[in-house]
């Protein structure tokens, strides 16, 4: 697949996901400043490669779209979630996320803190509902997997070992392991609620969650890297803040040049755990090789 290509198929997710995310969200009775924030921190931006990743890894066994959206859009919101506790005072005290105000700043911190459990807990909900998959014993799946990689074990464990690592420095195994769980958690777990989906045997399952940890870890170094290198304006969030909070992060620690020769093993890792798959894995190939070249 080209990078064109994916490009196009991203977007088109994207917007699909946006469609389905709006939706659900006017759907519900939720006082109106909280859904204001609950949307502030949901719509309107995001590149949604989360969603794309689980159409992607359902596409491997002929999932219906349909299903793979709505499973798509539960991870998504978890991720925005993530995204609007992350930016709050006490966390990394972020103003500025998808080129608008953060959660708190547009609100205030408490309806933030609330906008993001709605978030969290509406996530749980649709993947409970039968649009997402007809057989409950497959949703049930979904929500154990979701709740293990966005739970303490998972990025909630992962957010705690970031803000340990602003007091005391981590070493390279141990900025592996956080990261593996901040950001590789939810990205591992997009790629296994594709193979749930789809029923895969437990031996294709471990190939792809392999590609799903080497995705993660890239997604997260390239994060770091563009942290230092990009603009503001190019990421819609505020470029130099780890070092501004003197983060625990590859870049911080070995240098930009080392985390790209990181991230470059970290794509390859990915591609070789895709070997068995053919040409229908061409999406994840192109998109673990966006993770690391992405310039927002
Ligand atoms: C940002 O994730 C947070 C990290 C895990 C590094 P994304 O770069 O996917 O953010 P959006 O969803 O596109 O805004
Ligand atoms: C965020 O990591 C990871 C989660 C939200 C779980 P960062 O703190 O590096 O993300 P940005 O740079 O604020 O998007
Ligand atoms: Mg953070
Ligand atoms: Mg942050
Ligand atoms: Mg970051």
């Amino acid at each position: 697949m080209t990078a064109p290509d994916l490009t196009d198929a991203i977007a088109r997710c994207a917007a699909r996901t946006e469609r389905f995310l709006a939706a659900r969200l006017e759907r519900s009775a939720i006082p109106s400043r909280l859904r204001a924030a609950m949307v502030h921190g949901a719509l309107g931006g995001g590149k949604r490669l989360r969603p794309f990743l689980v159409q992607s890894s359902a596409a491997l066994f002929g999932v219906e779209a349909e299903h793979a959206l709505a499973a798509g859009a539960a991870l998504e919101m978890v991720h925005c979630y993530s995204l609007v506790h992350d930016d709050l005072p006490d966390m990394d005290n972020d103003t500025l996320r998808r080129g608008k105000p953060t959660v708190w700043v547009q609100f205030d911190p408490a309806t933030a803190i609330l906008a993001g459990d709605g978030l969290l807990t509406e996530a749980f909900a649709l993947l409970a509902d039968p649009l997402v998959h007809p057989d409950p014993a497959v949703r049930a799946e979904l929500i154990a997997a979701l709740a293990l990689g966005s739970g303490p074990q998972g990025m909630v464990g992962g957010q705690m070992e970031d803000i340990e690592g602003e007091t005391t420095a981590l070493d390279q195994d141990a900025i592996f392991a956080m990261q593996a769980k901040k950001t590789g958690a939810l990205i591992r777990t997009g790629v296994e609620m594709g193979a749930i989906l789809g029923r895969a045997d437990p031996e294709i399952r471990s190939g792809l969650i392999r590609y799903g940890a080497a995705a993660g870890l890239a997604f997260q170094i390239a994060d770091d890297i563009l942290d230092v290198t990009a603009t503001s304006d190019a990421l819609g969030k505020t470029a130099g803040k780890d070092l501004a909070q003197n983060k625990s992060t590859i870049v911080a620690l070995r240098g930009v040049d080392a985390a790209r020769d990181i991230l470059d093993r970290a794509v390859a890792d990915g591609i070789d755990a895709l070997r068995d798959f053919g040409p229908q894995a061409a999406p994840l190939h192109a998109l673990i090789r966006f993770f690391a070249s992405r310039q927002s």
